[in-house]
């Protein structure tokens, strides 16, 4: 009997042993299998989620982690409706696709990410289904259309701003001669020798404020016909320096104190400083004229590698921050227009100029404001060397003078 119980033993150890090694080579297997479909996923371009038939979230890949702003382990195995409550498009998506068993799209979707803020994206639904057709769940293929989007508003605008410059340096022209005259006029009045004193006052108003409309017209026309940036390596902190120090008595005046925030690392841009500190001029206006009773104007600057809005190039980023009245959205919609002014005395191209100047020089800005609170101003400036060839933070650059983006 011993031999006999000894006999099956021995063979259940040796089965059990092929058994192990032939679930160890299917565990195997299966992971080798699990590695490429998360290798497969995290290699495409597009955020991918699944979502299985009962609404949870099954995996969602890296370019969808960067879209949103969520992690994986933030998401998965929850309902998509919690994950994404603002976004009743994209819901009603995955239930028409649940639903009807077909694949529906959403070419002009809006996704809202973790930090609260919107992208224009578009999404693919499409339906997965076991061997015998039944549901299992659904992939969302998302993509960011924010720069297509932009691409398509910066043609127009473009389109618009040629029309607008012919017009504008043609009327501008005509404006010039007799500005010139009727300021001419007055100060030859004021000469002559019985000239009341009294009267002196208004024609030095009419001096003034032909000297206002003269300046209007010029900046009109550099708006209209712009020369063009002649780019070369500079220190964006020198430019903003510089300018400060320009400042300095219209900014005491205002009661504005600037707070400079450096990235001290931060390497040289490619740009026409004498363009760029008209850039950082505007907006500090802007900044100034938002704070009646003065405040702070924060100056922040920043290195950021590969900006996605920059074509994927390394940029310098400064942020002018104000503790302003900020602004509402339907101004936010508006506020590059030119001509667009919320000011008594406001020209509305300050800002107009200061996109012109940044799409010039291959960069990009954008503005944000909490209305009551303040305002922040964030430009992107391409940097003279891009990363590929030398260290980012490099400080030795090879100066390149006349250079068009
Ligand atoms: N820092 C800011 N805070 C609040 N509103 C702003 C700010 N900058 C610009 N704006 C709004 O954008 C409008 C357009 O600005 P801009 O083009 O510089 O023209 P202007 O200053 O002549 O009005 C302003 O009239 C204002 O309503
Ligand atoms: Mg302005």
């Amino acid at each position: 009997m011993q031999g006999g119980s000894e006999k099956p033993a021995r063979l259940g150890t040796s089965e059990l042993k092929r058994l192990r090694r032939r679930c160890e080579e299917l565990s195997a297997s299966i992971e080798s299998m699990r590695a490429y479909y998360e290798d497969l996923l995290g290699s495409l371009q597009d955020g991918i989620i699944i979502v299985e038939s009962d609404g949870h979230i099954r995996s969602i890949n890296q370019a969808a982690e960067e879209l949103t702003g969520l992690s994986a382990q933030m998401v998965r195995g929850r309902l998509f409706e919690q994950i994404f409550p603002n976004d009743r498009s994209l819901q009603e998506l995955v239930r028409k696709t649940m639903e009807s068993g077909r694949t529906h799209t959403d070419f002009d979707g809006r996704l809202t990410r973790q930090d609260s803020s919107q992208v224009v994206i578009s999404a693919v639904a499409s339906l997965i289904s076991d061997g015998t057709g039944l549901a299992r769940g659904t992939v969302l293929a998302l993509r960011d259309q924010t720069g297509i989007r932009e691409l398509e508003e910066r043609l127009q605008r473009s389109d618009r701003l040629a029309a607008l410059g012919t017009v504008a340096a043609g009327v501008a022209h005509e404006i010039r001669n007799p500005l010139a005259g009727l300021r001419g006029a007055a100060q030859l009045l004021e000469g002559e020798p019985d000239f009341p004193p009294a009267l002196r006052e208004y024609t030095s108003v009419i001096v003034k404020e032909v000297d206002r409309l003269g300046a209007i017209v010029e900046r009109l026309l550099s708006f209209a016909t712009p020369r063009g940036p002649v780019l070369r390596a500079c220190n964006l902190h020198e430019i903003l320096d510089g300018l400060f120090f320009l400042e300095r008595v219209p900014l005491g005046a205002a009661k504005v104190t600037i707070q400079r925030q450096y990235d001290p690392q931060l390497p040289e841009i490619l740009a026409d400083p004498s363009e760029i500190q008209q850039l950082f001029l505007n907006l500090i206006h802007n900044g100034v004229e938002a704070m009646p009773g003065g405040g702070d104007l924060t100056v922040r600057t920043r290195y950021e590698r590969s900006a996605k809005r920059c074509g994927g190039r390394s940029v310098a980023v400064a942020e002018i921050i104000d503790q302003g009245s900020g602004f509402d959205p339907e101004v936010e919609r508006r506020l590059f227009t030119p001509f667009f002014t919320t000011k008594e005395r406001g020209t509305g191209l300050g800002l107009a100029i200061c996109l012109r100047i940044v799409e010039d020089h291959g960069g990009a800005m954008e503005a944000t404001s909490s209305p009551g609170r303040g305002s922040r101003f964030c430009v992107w400036l391409p940097l003279a060397k891009q990363p590929e060839v030398v260290s980012p933070h490099n400080e030795s650059h090879r100066t390149t003078q006349g250079m068009r983006p």
